[in-house]
């Protein structure tokens, strides 16, 4: 695992955009896994940038969510899917038909779970993950005690969840779903590189017990610990409890300019 401390939340975009960058240089076709939520948006806002400069563009490339509410009306734009499209997909040209998310207002959801993990394994499976976390250790919508080898499946939010998500629903609790449909951590590990962002004070706790603590199902993301690419983005703020914040500096700062992450 290699984590990455910038000074501030402006320096995570471009260090993961680099990534992104690199990865549709090397493949004619691409499968992108984009996290929603806040965390991310520093990397969407570069590659947005990087597209209007013309550096970047998303060629035959395919995007993937992690997750999607379910309860919430097609047109919805709390929808991940409209999400998306509003911060990054649609600002760069993606077509539509190219962007896959959960299912989640077909009828039969067990098989839309299904589905979705046909189609992600029908494109190769995920090169690139990019993944926020939440404040209760989650990745994707997977909850404390998550099965570290779940697939594509319906889930619970905590009610710790669903508060820290009110701001995306104009703060008003009881709009916030219930219930989700998220890929599971066993699909999650199946991606080539997992890239997970986190910024602000906020992080700090979950992330040292994520990256520090053991593996444990009380903490999904601390499976991570046994992917072998996990990049890990943080600023200061994320990454004052971490023990070895100094050393992660240290490696970062005298890396070959011919490594990328
Ligand atoms: C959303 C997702 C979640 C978020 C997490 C952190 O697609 O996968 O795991 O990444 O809830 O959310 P923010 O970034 O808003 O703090």
């Amino acid at each position: 695992m290699e984590v990455v401390v910038v000074p501030s939340r402006d320096e995570v975009g471009p260090v993961v955009a680099a990534a992104v960058v690199a990865l549709f240089q090397s493949k004619s076709k691409p499968v992108l896994g984009l996290a929603t939520g806040s965390s991310p948006l520093p990397v969407y806002e570069e590659l947005i940038r990087l597209h209007r400069a013309d550096v970047w563009g998303v060629g035959q490339g395919v995007c993937f969510l992690l997750d999607e509410y379910l309860g919430l009306v097609p047109e919805h734009p709390g929808l991940y899917r409209a999400y998306i499209r509003e911060v990054l997909t649609d600002r760069v040209g993606l077509p539509t038909q190219h962007l896959f998310g959960p299912e989640v207002h077909r009828e039969d959801l067990t098989r839309a779970c299904r589905d979705y993990e046909q189609e992600i394994r029908a494109y190769g499976g995920v090169d690139l993950q990019i993944l926020g976390i939440g404040s209760d250790g989650h990745i994707g919508f997977n909850e404390p005690m998550s099965s570290l080898a779940s697939r594509t499946r319906i889930k619970t939010l905590t009610e710790q969840t669903r508060l820290d998500n009110a701001r995306f629903f104009g703060g008003d609790l009881d709009a916030v779903p219930r219930h989700v449909i998220t890929q599971g951590i066993g699909t999650i590990l199946e991606a080539e590189h997992l890239v997970l962002v986190a910024t602000g004070q906020g992080k700090a706790d979950c992330v040292a017990k994520a990256l520090e603590g053991p593996v444990s199902a009380m903490v999904p993301a601390s499976v991570l610990q046994f992917h072998p690419h996990v990049t890990v983005v943080l600023d200061e703020p994320a990454a004052c409890k971490l023990a070895l914040r100094e050393y992660h500096k240290y490696t970062f700062e005298h890396k070959p300019s011919w490594q990328g992450l």
